[in-house]
């Protein structure tokens, strides 16, 4: 959540301050502020709401320092207020700090600091950060800072800047992203890679309980120990444009229009002489394991969900699929036969990766499969595969969805050619024509427009399926719900006669997806139930026998059944959009949600 800017140089900071928190906007955020130092004084402008909020109020001041730190906060203590808001600075306004994460202890941090005569001025948990700096600090603001580090508890990251050593940034982290970027005469520190591109492609990656100490012109990395260690520069092969619009109106919409692109690019090199190739896995011994989990969280969860039945279809191993933020609770079985793979777009997700650690601590082999380089889910797990599909910046997911569904499938084969299982060759062939198919759908784009205007005035909306159906109907009902609001629910074709069927009544909407063969006739069954209730169904199928009174077909092309999920997704993200759009939702940006979920 939330995002983090600092900037040491030779320029003034605000510019880079300010671009790189507009480029963080896609995390989600309620306040924005930022902290300059100047002629030994720290210049502190922050507010509730977006960040031309606070691009109006900086415009009362003269900001030129060239030291300076930034934040876009998602409140977790506190509501959204000018107050809450950070950058927080000590009563002397001599140090000032953004936090990015959770202090778990911050109560009895507290009630121990106001004991000591300290007074707060914010609810948040991050003041306390602050005061303790203050607390600590003897003439060296690293030192202060390691002190405080084995003081909180929780996630961080953090920058920290003071009048009583100008000359440097102090940053650290803990389970919360933070990158330090090499520019021209300058160190640039951010939450993410897009915030840093315009400056620089090098990059520091900063791992758990590391501290950096920035100059202008120096940068020294220390250990929890306090010792001094070597980092490695990165060069991140990402490009600006990427991050861009391209001309579309939302990045959405642009995102959606790229997945024969992303597809194609997760898709290459991995297919060589009808064999799949997943090099990154060729030192995992396969036989060795009994049982594989899938663990993620919200759309990653969707595709797991497809990607685990592909799996156990394929492989005969069991599978099991959760939710991360259950896995993390319920004492998984897992031992050193278990493979867990962790499926993340931002790589970042707190709940995958407290999955993705206590998975390593039960000896498991852990496969991550990520989207962002060098994220932190991706260092952490044993193996890491990574789909293509370029920065992810709308909050809902849509290229890293099919990407993930494609990544998932060639995994789930490419265990079973390692394991001798028989394998379908015919399906293989097929997965390199995918992106001619999504390219195919898309164009089709106003059949889906037309479908959105059933839906934009209604309170719920049911979408049905059996198999894997269902995955792709969960995913269709949360990307619908996440950027139209539309209230909607997915539920196995099959259980509607236990409950929900209740719930349908005239001019209810029902979105069907029937592509699995074998079942496809009992899903239409269900359909003809809900047709009888006075429902109007759009249905997205490949079966074309006994379907009568439904008023909106959507043939799928006739490829193999297992790859039809990364079809639908595209009519299902597109019925999704088009709501939004016409509700005149903030497509982009929903309420209430951020796109990298860094807390519980
Ligand atoms: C997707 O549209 C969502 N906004 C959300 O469910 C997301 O998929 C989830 O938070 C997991 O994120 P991750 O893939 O970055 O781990
Ligand atoms: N926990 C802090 C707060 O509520 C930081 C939240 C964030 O990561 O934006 O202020």
């Amino acid at each position: 959540m939330c995002g983090i800017t600092a900037y040491c140089g030779q320029q003034e900071a605000l510019s880079f301050l300010m671009q790189g928190l507009s480029k963080l906007e896609y995390r989600g955020y309620d306040s924005a502020g930022i902290t300059t130092l100047e002629n030994n004084q720290l210049l502190t402008i922050k507010c509730k709401g977006r960040l031309k909020n606070l691009e109006e109020k900086i415009k009362n001041y003269q900001v030129h320092g060239s030291i300076g730190i930034g934040h876009t906060r998602w409140a977790t203590h506190g509501i959204p207020s000018n107050l809450n808001s950070h950058p927080h600075n000590n009563s002397h306004d001599t140090i000032s700090l953004v936090h990015n994460g959770i202090i778990e202890n911050y109560r009895q941090l507290k009630k121990e600091l106001i004991e000591n005569g300290y007074t707060f001025q914010s609810d948040t948990d991050s003041e306390v950060i602050v005061q303790l700096l203050d607390y600590y600090y003897d003439g060296e603001l690293l030192e202060a800072t390691q002190k405080v580090l084995k003081r909180i508890e929780g996630s961080y990251a953090l920058c920290i800047i003071s009048t009583l050593e100008p000359d440097k940034i102090i940053v650290a982290k803990k389970d919360s992203p933070l990158i330090i970027g090499k520019a021209t005469n300058a160190y640039v520190v951010a939450s993410d890679i897009p915030a840093l591109l315009e400056y620089t492609k090098d990059v520091y990656f900063l791992d758990d309980l590391e501290v950096a100490m920035i100059k202008k012109d120096h940068i020294s990395f220390y250990n929890q120990q306090g010792k001094r260690i070597e980092k490695t520069l990165t060069t991140v092969p990402y490009d600006l444009e990427a991050a861009k619009k391209d001309g579309y109106d939302t990045f959405m919409l642009k995102e959606i229009h790229e997945q024969p692109y992303v597809i194609n690019e997760t898709l290459r090199g991995r297919i060589f002489n009808e064999q799949i190739i997943l090099d990154e896995l060729k030192d995992i011994n396969f036989q060795q394991f009994n049982k594989v989990y899938f663990v993620a969280c919200g759309t990653a969860y969707h595709a797991s969900l497809c990607g685990s039945q592909v799996l156990q279809r394929v492989t005969q191993l069991p599978v099991i699929s959760m939710v991360a933020s259950e896995f993390r609770y319920n004492d998984p079985l897992i031992d050193q036969h278990t493979l867990a793979i962790f499926v993340s777009q931002s790589g970042e997700t707190a709940d995958t990766l407290a999955a993705l650690k206590l998975a390593k601590q039960k000896q498991a082999t852990t496969i991550a499969i990520a989207n962002v380089l060098g994220s932190t889910i991706s260092r952490d797990s044993d193996y890491v595969l990574y789909t293509c599909a370029g920065p992810e910046i709308a909050v809902a997911s849509t290229k890293a969805y099919t990407t993930q569904l494609v990544l998932l499938i060639l995994l789930a084969y490419y265990i079973a050619q390692r394991l001798n299982k028989e394998v379908d060759f015919q399906l293989i062939h097929q997965l390199n024509s995918i992106p001619q198919y999504v390219e195919k759908i898309l164009k089709d784009e106003k059949i889906f427009e037309k479908y959105a205007y059933m839906l934009k005035d209604l309170h719920d909306a049911y979408f049905i399926g059996r198999n894997l159906d269902y995955a792709s109907v969960l995913e269709g009902a949360l990307k619908l719900k996440e950027v139209s609001y539309v209230h909607a629910d997915a539920y196995v074709a099959g259980e509607l006669k236990h409950g929900p069927i209740a719930l349908i009544e005239e001019g209810s909407v029902v979105i069907a997806v029937a592509t699995q063969p074998h079942i496809a006739a009992k899903t239409i069954s269900n359909i003809q139930e809900t047709i009888a209730r006075g429902a109007h169904v759009i249905l997205f199928t490949t079966h074309n026998e006994n379907i009568k009174h439904v008023e909106n077909i959507y043939y799928l092309p006739q490829i193999a059944p297992t790859l039809q999920a990364i079809l639908v997704a595209i009519p299902l993200q597109l019925i999704a959009y088009y709501t939004a759009c016409i509700k005149g939702c903030d497509v982009d940006k929903p309420r209430n949600l951020a796109k990298s979920v860094t807390v519980e």
